[in-house]
Formats: C-alpha cells, structure tokens, sequence
C-alpha cells in the first residue's frame, strides 16, 4: 500500500544517524523486520526534482504508535548517500511517499526463553522495535550493539550507568532498550565505548561467560553481511537458532523486478540452492538457509 507521511520529527541521534518520525492515517498491521520503502512524495506527482533520489529506499521500522485517528513510525538511518542526504533535509509538515509495510517479520518463537539481538552499524534501527516486542512476550532479552565509535552509535547512553567493558556483563545503559528492561552489550571498533573489539568478540565473550542452553536461545542479527556471516556460522556451530536481516539494494520492494536476490540453500536443486528475492520472501531468512558468498 501506497501511502503519504507527513515528517513529524527528524532528530540527529550521533553524527551521521537520525530518526525520522512520520505520521500516516493509517498503516496496515505490522510487525519487527518489516520495513517500509521511502522516496520524495513529489516522485508520485510526477514533479521529478533530480536533485533527489528517484527509486525508494528500504527502511527498518524503528517503532511504531498507534493512535486514535493516526499512526506514527519512526526509521533510523545513516547519511552515506542521495536518499539519506533527501532525508536529511526533511522538516516538520515535509510530505514523504512510504510504500509499506513490505517484507517478512523476524518470528518470535514460542519455546526459546532467551533471545539475543546482534547489531551492527545501521542494522540497529529493527532491533528496537523487536526488544520491545520480545520483551512484551516475556522473553530474556540481551541486545548486543556494535559501531565503529561512540560518536557512530545512535542510542542514548544513560550517564550514571554506562556500558561495561567487560563483555561479560549486560547493562541498563541504553535508554531505548532500558525502556523495554532490555541491558545492553555496546562495542566499539576504538574502544571509545564499552568493550573494545567488534560486536562479533563481545558477542563470543557473553556466550562463554553465561553458557545458555542451546535449545533456549534464539539470536537475531543485522548489521553488514561478514558480521552476520559469523554470527550465522557460530550459531550453527553451537546448534543454536538464528535468523538474518539480510540487506540488498531494492529497487521495486514489491519482488517485481528481481534485483535483490540471496542464495539460499535448496537440497532439491540440482547445484544445491536457488535465489529467493530479500524484499517479498525476506528479508528475514533462517541464518542455516543463507549461502554465503
Ligand atoms: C530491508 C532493508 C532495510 C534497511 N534498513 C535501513 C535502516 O534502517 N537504516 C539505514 O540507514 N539503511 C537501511 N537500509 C539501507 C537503505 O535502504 C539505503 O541503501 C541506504 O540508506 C543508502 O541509501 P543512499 O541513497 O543514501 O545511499 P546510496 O547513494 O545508495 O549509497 C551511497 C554510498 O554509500 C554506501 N553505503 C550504502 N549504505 C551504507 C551504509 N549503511 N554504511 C556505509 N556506507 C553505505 C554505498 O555503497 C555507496 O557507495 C536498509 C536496506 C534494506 C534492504
Ligand atoms: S526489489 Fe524488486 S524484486 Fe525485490
């Protein structure tokens, strides 16, 4: 479904995130992993600005409100190029066409008791919203956020409680998972915050210090694709259940124009596997399926 946003907030989170909130009439039910494929407003009434992206962009939704008459979702991105520059300049009132909810959401299973949300760089934005949805369903939830530096994370760290550097100990320092009674594990490349080292080591170091059983555990991840890689390589070798957000440049986001593929494993194809399109069958996808390349 194709509808209007209109730009309620756009607030810098660190130097190069922002959170954009939009307001909509309404929005088809949704759920953590579905994203919603972002372009000008002005792209749809045929008024082509070229100084602004033609093709949308896919988005993570951060979180979403339900009110009375309206419906507010907010997205997280970074600002690496012409979409998130667009983005960038919208202000209060900015129209914004938003294709959506598309995709598939991450499944919240019923017999694993423990899950744990692996992220990196811009695939933090679904996380918030999958925490406290976890949470609701009582799930024990540990979020484990990576970034190059502390200036690159876009949460908002609570000064009286700051994230440990010991990768063995989870904290309430992050105010948006602390709103769900979510602790943390931040990690940065430069050791500016919380434990020195990639996501992936800080991630290994929790395991072995609190040895959760296999069949109770279930990770999340998204963030780039070699740190997925791992977590989807370690989570087999511990036989424990993991699911990716795989992320692919979409151009139609309606699994028309086939330019998002991911190899999955097809033990009745002749080599072994196939394509599956990120954007209509993902982009959730059961890490063991994943072939990666
Ligand atoms: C399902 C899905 C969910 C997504 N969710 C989010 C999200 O929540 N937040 C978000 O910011 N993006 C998200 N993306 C990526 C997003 O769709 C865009 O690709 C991204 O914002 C870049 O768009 P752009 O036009 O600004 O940059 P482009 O002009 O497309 O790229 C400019 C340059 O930046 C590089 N680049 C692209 N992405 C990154 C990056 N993340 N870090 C560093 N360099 C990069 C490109 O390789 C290129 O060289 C998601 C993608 C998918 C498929
Ligand atoms: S983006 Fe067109 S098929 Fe997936």
């Amino acid at each position: 479904m194709i509808l209007t946003g209109q730009t309620i907030q756009n607030q810098k989170l660190c130097r190069d995130h922002f959170r954009l909130s939009l307001r909509m009439n309404r929005f088809e039910s949704a759920g953590p992993g579905q994203f919603v494929h972002l372009c000008p407003a002005e792209n749809i009434e045929g008024v082509i600005d070229y100084r602004t992206p033609l093709l949308r962009r896919a988005y993570s939704i951060a979180a979403l409100r339900r009110q009375d008459t309206s419906v507010e979702l907010d997205v997280i991105y970074r600002v690496v190029g012409s979409a998130t520059r667009w983005m960038q300049s919208l202000t209060y009132g900015n129209p914004i066409s938003v294709l959506g909810p598309q995709g598939n959401r991450f499944p919240i299973e019923p017999s694993k008791p423990i899950a744990w949300l692996v992220s990196g760089g811009v695939g933090l934005p679904p996380m918030l919203w999958l925490a406290e949805a976890l949470a609701k369903a009582g799930k024990n939830v540990v979020a484990f956020c990576g970034a190059q530096s502390a200036d690159l994370l876009p949460l908002t760290i609570r000064g009286d409680e700051p994230p440990s550097t010991d990768a063995g100990r989870a904290t309430l320092s992050a105010t948006e998972f602390a709103q769900s009674g979510v602790p943390v594990i931040v990690s940065t490349d430069d050791g500016s915050l919380g434990f020195h080292g990639h996501i992936c080591a800080a991630m290994t170091a929790f395991h072995k210090a609190s040895l959760p059983s296999s069949d109770d555990l279930v990770v999340y991840t998204c963030g780039p694709e070699r740190m997925m890689r791992f977590v989807a390589e370690f989570c087999a070798i511990q036989k424990i259940e993991c699911f990716v957000c795989m992320e692919r440049n979409m151009a139609c986001g309606t699994g028309l124009c086939q330019s998002c593929v991911v190899p999955v494993r097809d033990p009745e194809d002749a080599e072994g596997w196939r394509y599956q399109l990120c954007c209509t069958d993902g982009p959730i996808f059961e890490a063991a399926e994943v072939v990666w390349r």
